[in-house]
């Protein structure tokens, strides 16, 4: 084994949102890869941090009455205990509001600053008069130009698909103070991507990227660099720039920094570790960034032509990988698919979902689908079905007939071997990230392990006498097996691996590339170390999770949409408009949305048909006051004749509310 020298990073979580399962595809399958590295005894290092800055999260803070500072403290504590439950054990959980990320912001900026990679000029950009800020596309909501899809963002639009810029809205407004934006001049400050363009091009071509990511990066790269707007105007959260009073580093310039000071950080507690070691031009440390595929220009083109810019070092590759989907689509709240950490933590053992995603995921950048049938299936008929059982079968007999001691020889040593030998090949499945297959490769050992067990039949050859010493050896063995086994599994499932470890009496276990059987030992008795899926805990998750969307919907801008022109006061005096009570409220049968009121409004009573039955009950409406036009045409509907119309606010559904006057008012009063 070589002696290797890592670090690796996880992408920074933003500070504004909770974390949900979506990320943890990306912490769970580093977590895999940094432990599978630190088994085998490489120096290792995991490290990550909260992504603090920006508009979204300034605001955020200012919406919940807080200051940014305790909004990303908040997070920081929730992210952790997320993560550490989950298992994702960094070295370091650092944030990029710190002194040793504003230290290496500045040095980086003024390194590229000498090097002339930074420019300046004035652009004009979309302004809330009202809040005083800039707006960031993200924060002007209109109508499309193309399509003209209603509350569209700034940049795109949802509707048809259409990109554009927040100044081609119809109908623009802004989302935090609802104004109408207007356009300001201001001084930015740029990084000249362009003046690394060959730097970047050789830098591809030497292969530190996934094949498909690289072939998207060459096409980035034909399309030509523009300079990228490094600068922000203050109202901002974030570092000052250097020299530049009222000016802030855009979030995405302090990010990736985050993770070199994490590590500085981490360099900070830790003696014998060196910042300069991972970080400087001439390292020989491997550098790995694990990323999800939106944000791969960011890392593999800005971030290494940063890096180069300044004299840092250079990643040695970027993994990306796809997104979560929750049975076959996109998460989402209102399906309850849009399942945040904390909601899963509550209600399912947190090593379900490591397997399962590590049994799905390989080294590209395909998205990945959690089904809950098939979760449930995997978890079941792998860890408890097939791992799980094989120690179950054997630990009895070792306790009852044996003291719980293992036979003094190995029985089946080609069988043994023939485990051992297969690390190789599952270590290489670990190292290329090509988690699926190593899950494969294991999942086929537990069933030759299985399969030996109903060759044996220990269960037969305990009723008979004279066949102890053989009865120890079968069982010995499927408890060797079921180690070797357990140390594979050990990087995805480190919880459930510990307590193996407990019943099986050992210290925590390296990679077993040469590991003797365990003979004459002495193990623990045996408590089932995974339980199967509940299918109630999952809904439970799936149920929780739509009720969270209740309590967390953000507010909608306030925004008023003329509907109709406006019209002369003797139109509006047309309308005969009168306070009416509900005398009588019925459903009609063989319709699903009406129902039939009779209102009286004072010398005479009308018959009217409502569509509000998604949202009352008729024995609610009776002897309610509300409002009817009286003067409506009578019109003959399937179901009879309608007398008028009953007024109502909503958008439908439950959503209806009819009309009620003030107290005093009193059945036939005109209303005017
Ligand atoms: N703050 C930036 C990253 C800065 S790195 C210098 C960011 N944060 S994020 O919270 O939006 O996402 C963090 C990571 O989780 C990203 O790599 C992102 O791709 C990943 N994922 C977020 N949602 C995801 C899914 N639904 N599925 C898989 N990964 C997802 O981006
Ligand atoms: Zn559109």
């Amino acid at each position: 084994m070589s002696d290797r020298k890592i670090l690796v990073t996880s992408a920074l979580p933003y500070a504004n949102g909770p974390i949900h399962l979506g990320h943890m595809v990306e912490y769970i399958q580093t977590d895999i890869w940094v432990r599978f590295q630190k088994q085998r005894h490489q120096q290792c290092y995991f490290v990550c941090a909260d992504d603090t800055h920006g508009t979204p999260i300034m605001l955020r803070a200012d919406s919940e009455g807080i200051t940014p500072e305790q909004l990303i403290a908040r997070s920081a504590e929730e992210h952790l205990a997320d993560f550490t439950e989950f298992g994702v054990a960094f070295d370091n959980f650092h944030s990029t509001h710190s002194a040793e990320n504003k230290s290496l912001a500045e040095l980086i900026y003024r390194r590229l600053r000498e090097g002339g990679h930074i420019s300046s000029r004035s652009i004009t950009q979309a302004f809330d008069p009202v809040k005083n800020m800039f707006l960031p596309d993200r924060f002007i909501k209109g109508d499309c130009p193309k399509c003209g899809a209603k509350d569209q963002y700034g940049d795109s639009c949802e509707a048809c698909g259409a990109t554009y810029s927040p100044t081609e809205l119809k109908n623009a407004v802004s989302v935090v103070s609802g104004e109408k934006p207007i356009e300001k001049e201001s001084l930015h400050y740029f990084f000249k991507l362009p003046d690394f363009e060959n730097m970047l091009r050789e830098w591809i071509a030497e292969g530190h990227l996934q094949n498909e990511v690289g072939n998207k990066m060459n096409e980035w790269l034909e399309n030509g660099l523009q300079e990228w707007d490094i600068s922000r105007d203050a109202p901002y959260f974030g570092f000052e720039i250097p020299d530049a009073p009222g000016k802030y580093f855009y979030v995405w310039l302090d990010a990736p920094i985050g993770y070199m000071a994490s590590f500085k950080n981490l360099c900070e507690r830790e003696e014998d570790l060196n910042f300069d070691d991972f970080w400087a031009e001439e390292s020989d440390a491997e550098l790995y960034h694990f990323i999800g595929k939106d944000i791969i220009y960011f890392h593999a083109l800005f971030w290494p032509a940063m890096l180069k810019g300044s004299g840092f070092r250079t990643p040695s590759a970027i993994f990306a990988h796809g997104f979560l989907t929750v049975n076959g689509e996109k998460m989402s709240k209102s399906r309850g698919t849009f399942i945040k950490a904390r909601t899963y933590l509550d209600h399912l053992n947190p090593e379900y979902l490591r397997y399962y995603f590590a049994a799905k995921l390989g080294s590209g950048v395909d998205d990945i689908d959690l089904n809950f049938d098939d979760f449930t299936q995997r978890v079941n008929s792998d860890l408890v079905g097939k791992v799980v059982n094989i120690a179950s079968r054997c630990a009895g007999f070792i306790h009852k007939r044996f003291d719980g001691m293992l036979s003094k020889h190995c029985v089946e040593p080609e069988l043994y071997d023939y485990f051992i030998e297969a690390n190789e090949g599952i270590a290489r499945c670990y190292e290329t990230r090509e988690f699926g297959k190593a899950m494969r490769e294991i999942m086929a050992l537990a069933d030759r392990a299985n399969q030996y067990i109903d060759e044996k039949k220990p269960w037969l050859i305990a009723k008979e006498e004279g066949r102890d010493e053989e009865l120890h050896e079968i069982c010995s063995m499927g408890i060797n097996l079921f180690r070797l086994l357990i140390v594979y599994l050990k990087p995805v499932v480190p919880a459930m691996a510990h307590q193996a470890e407990i019943f099986l009496n050992l210290e925590p276990e390296a990679w077993p590339d040469k590991a003797e059987p365990l003979l004459d030992h002495q193990i623990d008795v045996f408590r089932p170390l995974m339980t199967r899926v509940d299918p109630d805990k999952i809904a439970a998750v799936v149920e929780a999770s739509k009720e969270n969307l209740q309590k967390t919907e953000e507010p909608k801008p306030k925004r008023f949409d003329p509907i109709a022109e406006a019209i002369e006061f003797d139109d509006f005096a047309k309308l005969d408009l009168r306070i009416a009570r509900i005398v009588k409220a019925e459903h009609v049968e063989g319709a699903d949305k009406l129902l039939q009121l009779t209102v009286d409004i004072g010398d005479e009573t009308r018959n009217i048909f409502a569509g509000i039955k998604s949202a009352y009950a008729p024995e609610d409406l009776i002897g309610k006051l509300t409002l009817v036009v009286a003067n409506l045409k009578p019109r003959k509907m399937r179901f009879g004749l309608s007398e008028g119309m009953v007024l109502a606010a909503g958008p439908g559904g439950k959503d209806i509310w009819l009309l009620n006057p003030d107290q005093g008012a009193v059945p036939g009063m005109r209303v005017k």
